[in-house]
């Protein structure tokens, strides 16, 4: 429910409209399931605070160096919210909390790294890597002499292919990370890769920032220089992004994000990316991710098990690839189909895909969302065959029904 239900909600009263299409959200939300691998439920708490009157406040500059007056609450907020993130991610020598989002976190990363037109080498968009990364259509890849990396026949990161771009390339910057990557990154082996050619190394863990925070999967803090996340994904928290960096390089990277890339921070996101990461914080949070992480891997079981193809064969993370290209179906067809049957996914190119980007011959599963939910293997289960039924070209309306119930079952947490 949200607060445009209440008939004394100020939103239904002043704008009906707007307060009509929330709630429609808040509907669309409640009666479908979410697998889209990038989204997820975040709590009462985290949204209260995203929607606090310190949404008004302007606070350029850092905690006791603000260019308005004010701003002590700004500051308390802020700082909390660094010393959580640094606990969370115990390790990180500092925390930025500003940076919008996570494709304006890397590219404050990439400024204050390899400066303007210098050489950056990333994962390719269609091996699994992200468009922030350096791809042509990003100013990543417009800005900087960005080359890529793509994976081998098995869908895996090729170590010796990256050791041998970056020679080739001598990149200031190597970025480790992606969108659907769902296997372990060797960090350390990219930070060998990275020293050798005298490169700083950039980890992005956008996806699985939450299963690294519980200590479920290994991540790269106190290996990678940099670290940026968004705030959203797995780490179940407010729409954002954050950067942690080595000491060394802190100072450059925080005057890339202010003033160099942004100016007011949003504070009310701060504030709320504090509540995220002292729900993550909690013994509870691990119980997630554990969760997460034992339900990815027995969709990705189930799916096989039906004769579906995975990328690399299996996850492990809370990324699940199907591969649809031995089949005489799309990713876009799949995608409607689920939507008609209440799942949300997405179409997501595979590695090498001979399909555009907006058909594409795969899709991308997820399960933090439904994690959040309080799925475990028996919903997992239907949810596969739901999945299983659709690829085979099943009626979407015929499992309208089971969605709905596993919706009601399952409601999203208040
Ligand atoms: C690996 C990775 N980095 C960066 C981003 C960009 O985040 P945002 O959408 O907040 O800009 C994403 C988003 O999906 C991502 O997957």
């Amino acid at each position: 429910m949200s607060t445009a239900d209440s008939p004394s909600s100020p939103l239904r009263q002043k704008d009906p409209e707007v307060a009509a299409w929330l709630q429609r959200e808040d509907r669309r939300q409640s009666g479908s399931l979410t697998l889209i691998a990038s989204e997820n439920h975040c709590s009462a708490a985290v949204r209260e605070a995203s929607g606090s009157r310190i949404t008004d406040k302007y606070a350029e500059g850092y905690p006791n160096k603000r260019y308005y007056g004010g701003c002590e609450v700004a500051d308390g907020v802020e700082e909390l919210a660094r010393q959580r993130a640094m606990q969370l991610f115990a390790g990180a020598e500092d925390a930025n909390v500003q940076p919008h989002s996570g494709t304006t976190a890397n590219l404050s990363v990439l400024m204050a790294l390899a400066g303007p037109n210098g050489r950056i080498v990333g994962m390719a968009l269609n091996a699994g890597g992200h468009l922030s990364h350096g791809h042509g259509k990003s100013h990543t890849g417009m800005m900087f002499q960005a080359k890529q990396y793509g994976v081998d026949g098995h869908g895996r990161i090729d170590l010796d292919e990256v050791r041998r771009l970056v020679k080739e390339h001598q990149p200031k910057v190597l970025i480790a990370g992606g969108s659907s990557y769902c296997r372990h990154i060797d960090y350390a082996a990219f930070a060998a890769i990275a020293k050798e050619a005298g490169a700083l190394l950039f980890a992005d863990i956008a996806h699985p920032a939450g299963l690294m925070a519980a200590g479920v999967i290994p991540g790269p803090i106190g290996i990678a220089d940099v670290v940026t996340t968004t705030t959203h994904k797995t780490l179940r928290g407010p729409r954002g992004g954050m950067i942690l960096a080595k000491k060394d390089v802190s100072k450059l990277i925080n005057s890339s994000v202010f003033p160099g890339s942004q100016g007011g921070p949003l504070v009310q996101q701060i504030a709320a990316k504090a509540v995220a990461f002292g729900e993550a914080l909690r013994p509870e949070f691990k119980a997630y991710a554990q969760q997460v992480k034992t339900n990815a891997a027995f969709l990705a079981e189930r799916l096989l098990a039906s004769g579906l193809d995975l990328v690399t064969g299996g996850t492990d993370n809370h990324i699940v690839m199907v591969d649809l290209r031995k089949l005489d179906v799309t990713g876009q067809q799949v995608e409607e189909r689920a939507l008609a049957a209440g799942l949300a996914v997405n179409k997501n190119a595979v590695p090498g895909d001979p399909r555009p980007p907006m058909v594409t011959s795969g899709l991308r599963l997820g399960t933090a969302a439904v994690t959040t939910r309080g799925f475990g293997r028996d919903q997992i289960a239907q949810v596969a065959d739901v999945i299983v039924g659709l690829v085979r070209g099943q009626d979407p309306e015929r499992f309208r029904g089971t969605i709905t119930a596993l919706c009601e079952a399952f409601p999203l947490p208040q």
